[in-house]
């Protein structure tokens, strides 16, 4: 099915009839986290510019790219079956085609992915997006194309993306680029280069847009939102001090979230991630003070011993990591907080793992995301440390940790049995096609009957009944 969609393009104004206009199409999937869907819709908008629609079928399209994940092994393994499956279309069904290789898989690897994978035409890092147009070109002429140069200033900012498959409900903006934590054990640093704050007013732009178009809720984007720091462009480290940065007007993430909730009080704002070491209290007060930013801090902490904390290079010891967690329960009483582990990071010993479950004990996560180290080519960890744990004692405190996981996750959900909640529909629901699905502002799916409510509808649910991770409920309402 062809998408057409209407909406505003790198500034120009594309009517509705331009864009019917487009007469190639255009196969654009994505994998790993929240940025590369984002990525994809900008990516989207670029080639919209360039005569290109969306499609869904394989067989029909013209160009396909994959935007790709590097985190894991596993992630890269499973782009590398995506290309055999593209591979056998080209050959059978659609001989026309073209494939680009997109994000950090294609940032890691460069050239070698031309060699590695004779299907791929082009190859294009996460911030040469905008060269897409002159590679194709290159790709049209017979070349393969490369271009996987990482900038000091693309934002992308100046792009309004396309929303690709979405519910027209929620969306991502992305606020910030990169990262420059150096996590040890982390690719990122590497794929996407070095952190960029993107314009303030390009942002709010962005959420003015989306609201004018009915979306409900935003989540703004960054691999460390904590450290958003805009004061006109460029790298922190260009400015001289840190008053001369003052000077030029500078906006952290705390001013820009209040912005955002002030702009927009009808609409609920999310913001992902949040480094514990950069997290700021003037941002717990900006979530405490405003109604419509959802109380739900995602707070990934690796490990809970301090001694695996520093071999990671995470800037923050367990004590630290609790006093945070003890002030954000002080200053945005009942707020849901999620975590990301990892286990097997090399030389964990048994107490090691036993004082991550002790910090999961200890802050009790509505949920999380949990992982076994997988050793990245070029980080740090892979340089200086060996991957010393067994894989099947990685497995075992895998399932240690997950079950401790389901454990609290179950607790938190049936906390919420009798009360109500507030429910942003978003979609059926997948079971009963009778059902809504939504999220509360703790981030809980929850399901109930649809009556006469519509998807984008805030609704009030009484919760009955609950698994470990949905919640269950009648719609009631409030007098
Ligand atoms: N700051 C980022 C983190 C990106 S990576 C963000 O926006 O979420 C997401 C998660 O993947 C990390 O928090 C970490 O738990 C996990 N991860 C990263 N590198 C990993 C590796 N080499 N092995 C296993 N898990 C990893
Ligand atoms: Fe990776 Fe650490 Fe940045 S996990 S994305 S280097 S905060």
């Amino acid at each position: 099915m062809e998408k057409v969609i209407d909406e505003k393009v790198q500034g120009n104004t594309l009517t509705l009839e331009a864009r019917t206009a487009n007469s190639r199409k255009l196969y654009i999937e994505s994998y790993g986290c929240a940025m590369n869907f984002s990525d994809s819709e900008i990516v989207a908008s670029i080639l919209a510019d360039q005569g290109y629609n969306t499609t869904n079928a394989l067989e029909d399209a013209d160009l396909v790219l994959v935007n790709t994940c590097s985190i894991r092994d596993k992630a890269e393994q499973t782009v590398r079956k995506r290309l055999e499956k593209y591979n056998a279309v080209k050959r059978t069904k659609n001989p026309k085609m073209k494939v680009g290789v997109l994000g950090c898989m294609a940032e890691r690897l460069k050239e070698k992915f031309l060699e590695e994978e004779k299907i791929v035409d082009l190859v294009v890092g996460p911030d040469a997006y905008k060269d897409i147009p002159n590679l194709l070109k290159e790709v049209e002429e017979g070349r393969d194309a490369v271009n996987v140069i990482l900038s000091k200033e693309e934002t992308y900012g100046d792009i309004s993306p396309v929303r690709l498959g979405g519910n027209g409900i929620t969306a991502f903006v992305s606020i910030t680029r990169g990262c420059d934590n150096m996590c040890t054990f982390c690719v990122v640093p590497f794929t996407r280069g070095r952190e960029r704050s993107r314009d303030p007013q390009s942002i709010l732009q962005e959420i003015d847009d989306l609201a004018e178009k009915n979306y409900k809720e935003i989540t703004l984007l960054g691999q460390n939102v904590d450290s958003y720091l805009w004061y006109g462009g460029g790298l922190k480290k260009d400015f001289k001090n840190a008053s001369d940065m003052q000077k030029a007007t500078a906006t952290d993430f705390a001013q820009l979230l209040d912005m955002a909730a002030k702009a927009h009080p009808e609409m609920r704002i999310r913001f992902s991630t949040s480094n514990p070491q950069d997290m700021h209290e003037e941002v717990l007060h900006v979530v405490a003070k405003h109604k419509n930013i959802c109380n739900h801090i995602h707070l990934p902490v690796q490990s809970g011993s301090t001694r695996i904390l520093k071999e990671m290079n995470r800037q923050h010891t367990r004590e630290e990591y609790m006093k945070l967690i003890d002030r954000i329960r002080e200053i945005i009483p009942g707020c849901a907080i999620s975590q990301d582990m990892i286990v097997g990071f090399p030389t964990e010993t048994e107490e090691d793992h036993q004082a991550t479950l002790g910090l999961m004990e200890y802050v009790k996560y509505d949920f999380g995301y949990m992982y076994k180290y997988s050793e990245r080519p070029g980080t740090n960890a892979a340089r200086k440390l060996e991957d010393d744990v067994p894989e099947e004692t990685k497995s075992r405190r895998l399932t240690e940790i997950v079950d401790l996981q389901q454990k609290h996750s179950a607790i938190r959900t049936a906390s919420f049995l009798g009360k109500t909640v507030s429910v942003l529909i978003e979609k059926e629901s997948k079971k009963n096609k009778d059902e809504w699905s939504g999220r509360t502002e703790h981030n809980n799916v929850a399901v109930f009957p649809k009556k006469n409510y519509k998807a984008g509808d805030f609704v009030n649910v009484k919760i009955t009944d609950c698994t470990t991770a949905t919640l269950i409920g009648e719609a009631v309402e409030l007098s």
